[in-house]
């Protein structure tokens, strides 16, 4: 294990991997059913084995996910979801920095975020996001069963699906393609990130 201050721990980092690839296989699952043009570049696909798949997924999704909580430290996620919840008296003026922060150099960003936690305003609207949008996903993508998803319930799921394609990309996007951000993927696969990154970017988070 390298350097550093534990970020996330074994159980956070297992329930971020299990929602996070079971979301990803949802929607690489659900975009041939919802948009026909995509089915032409899958060989041998059929709307009803595409069905099943996505059907599959879900299961995998969401058995994964409450697998991780029910055998995980609960208790540690408790407290991460309280951290990410809690507004902090930094999170308005970083919010509305938050355009010049996407294009800023390293030592104006270090600026922007001096008054930050544990985790910025981004990540906290982010993760409410995730959890309200991923929850109505869910519940439409449940409810038609088994008449069938052309309906009111089916629009509603399709127009959400819609709705997170650019957040989830934008997420995707800082983790691992951002120059200035991408470096704090450690956090999420061996837990740790750079004591100085930390006491930069996050400095009123406790553990460091
Ligand atoms: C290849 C895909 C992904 C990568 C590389 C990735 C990476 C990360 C990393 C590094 C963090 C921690 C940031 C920090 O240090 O604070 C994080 C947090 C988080 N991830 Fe992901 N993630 C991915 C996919 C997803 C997906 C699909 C979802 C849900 C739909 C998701 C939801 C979240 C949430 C809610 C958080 C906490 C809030 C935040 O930091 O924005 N992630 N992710």
């Amino acid at each position: 294990m390298s350097e550093g201050v534990l970020r996330f721990s074994v159980t956070e980092r297992a329930l971020h991997w299990a929602f996070a690839s079971g979301y990803l296989l949802l929607l690489a699952s659900g975009l041939p059913l919802m948009v026909p043009a995509l089915r032409g570049w899958i060989r041998g696909y059929s709307p009803l084995i595409g069905e099943r798949l996505h059907l599959a997924c879900g299961i995998f999704w969401v058995v994964a996910t409450l697998g991780v909580l029910a055998l995980g430290d609960r208790r540690r996620v408790g407290s991460t979801l309280g951290d990410m919840t809690t507004l902090e008296p930094g999170d308005g003026p970083w919010l509305r920095r938050f355009p010049r922060w996407l294009v800023a150099t390293a030592v104006e960003r270090a600026r922007l975020d001096r008054a930050v936690g544990r985790f910025n305003a981004g990540q906290k609207i982010n993760e409410v996001f995730t959890l309200v949008t991923a929850s109505l996903l869910l519940v439409t993508g449940v409810a038609p069963w088994p008449v069938g998803a052309d309906g009111l319930w089916g629009a509603a799921h399709r127009w959400l699906t819609v709705f997170v394609l650019i957040p989830i990309a934008g997420h995707i996007f800082l983790a691992a393609v951002h120059p200035s951000t991408r470096h704090v993927l450690t956090g999420m696969l061996d837990g740790r990130v750079g004591r100085e990154w930390a006491a930069t970017h996050h400095p009123r988070w406790g553990p460091q």
